[in-house]
């Protein structure tokens, strides 16, 4: 049978396949918002999400993509003309330069090959050479080139410098260690359709004291419906939101939450550390090189280099032509890497049919690899 548009593996680094219980949890006759019941729900809500993202700082929601969060970080934060060191290393981290630059802060760029990691050092000496830096941004684990930056060790350095560190999480929380209160970030975003388990269309931000020194002395926030302390106002009056809220996706949040919970948070980011290095063994044993700087390399998708031989429409087509959806590249390593992903549910099964449908379909296109070696490695690692 052809693939089945209904029954497809997503293996894509979001949206990610969900559990058929935040489907259930979806599925509910829809409450008002403004109800004692949905409130009890929301706030259970935020308390959940600040377990996962282990913190005991602020936790807002919005009705709103990863996007949202990262955009309602830098227009409560960063004022006309303030200096903001952009650590990028892809297109997501490139992205905070966007939104730094639309919203009339002056970005210092520091730029590492698509692929490398940022090292500490490197922030240092950015960060000496510009002492009137404000805030400095970080993408914790790029997606785009499946990058895990050093975010501890780099926060460690912006703390001494005594700077703002903000933090793009959305592929890190809920699937590898992210410890904010601890490591010592500002404020941190994140999402719900990747590790979080949950459809997408909702946005997370933790805000920690340092931020909110500077939020709370800001004359005029630029934006209306990212204002940050009119979301806080609402919480703290009620367990509220100053818009409606999203109360599908809220009711799947609580769920995926829940089951995240149930899980625990160590077997959760250990659980995606081995599905990512069965990923990684299986891909190199098939004769592919990974993108990823050694000892860098994400926990929750892997990039894996094209041979020349492969093309990749060809080969995204093939696999999901037996039910597996992978992700190309982004901006100029379109057509260069494929981009596995390893969240959420993410175990044996999906993999070694990964791994699976992966020669199956490099073999149909003529490219010579051993027959079952990429299964066979990570069954190796799955049975260490
Ligand atoms: C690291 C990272 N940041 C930001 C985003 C953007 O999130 P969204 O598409 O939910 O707005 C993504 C999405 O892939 C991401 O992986």
């Amino acid at each position: 049978m052809a693939y089945d548009e209904e029954n497809i593996l997503l293996m894509t680094p979001g949206p990610v396949s969900f559990h058929p219980r935040v489907y259930r949890a979806m599925s509910r006759v829809e409450y008002h918002h403004r109800t004692p019941e949905y409130r009890k729900t929301f706030a259970e809500c935020i308390s959940m999400m600040k377990e996962v993202m282990q913190t005991k700082n602020d936790v807002f929601i919005f009705a709103g993509s990863g996007t949202s969060a990262m955009e309602a970080a830098i227009a409560n934060c960063v004022s006309n003309g303030d200096k903001v060191l952009n650590l990028i290393n892809g297109k997501f981290s490139e992205r905070w330069k966007e939104i730094t630059e639309t919203f009339g802060g002056k970005s210092i760029p520091l730029e590492v090959e698509w692929g490398k990691a940022i090292k500490p050092e490197m922030v240092g000496e950015a960060l000496d050479r510009n002492p009137d830096v404000k805030f400095v941004t970080l993408c914790h684990n790029e997606t785009s080139t499946a990058v895990l930056n050093p975010g501890q060790e780099i926060a460690k350095v912006v703390r001494e410098h005594d700077k703002i560190l903000i933090v793009d999480g959305i592929t890190s929380v809920g699937g590898d260690y992210v410890y904010p209160d601890e490591w010592g970030f500002d404020i941190l975003i994140t999402g719900s359709q990747k590790c979080l388990g949950c459809p997408p269309g909702l946005g997370m931000i933790m805000v920690g004291p340092r931020a909110w020194d500077i939020i709370d002395k800001r004359e005029r926030i630029p934006s209306y419906y990212l204002n940050i302390p009119s979301y806080k106002k609402e919480f703290e009056k009620g367990s509220d939101t100053p818009y409606t809220s999203s109360i599908p996706l809220v009711y799947g949040l609580h769920e995926s939450l829940a089951m995240i919970i149930e899980e625990g948070y160590e077997n959760r980011v250990k659980r995606h550390r081995r599905m990512a290095k069965a990923v990684r063994e299986g891909t190199k044993a098939l004769g592919f090189q990974l993108l990823a700087e050694k000892g860098h390399e994400s926990n929750t998708l892997t990039a894996i280099k094209y041979p020349k031989e492969v093309e990749d429409g060809v080969f995204r087509k093939t696999m999901r032509g037996y039910g597996v959806l992978i992700a190309g590249g982004q901006a100029h390593l379109k057509g260069k890497i494929f981009r596995v992903a390893h969240m959420n549910l993410t175990a044996e099964r999906e993999i070694l049919l990964t791994l699976a449908i992966t020669e199956l379909s490099l073999r149909e296109l003529g490219f010579k690899c051993g027959k079952g070696v990429g299964v066979s490695a990570a069954e190796e690692v799955f049975l260490r």
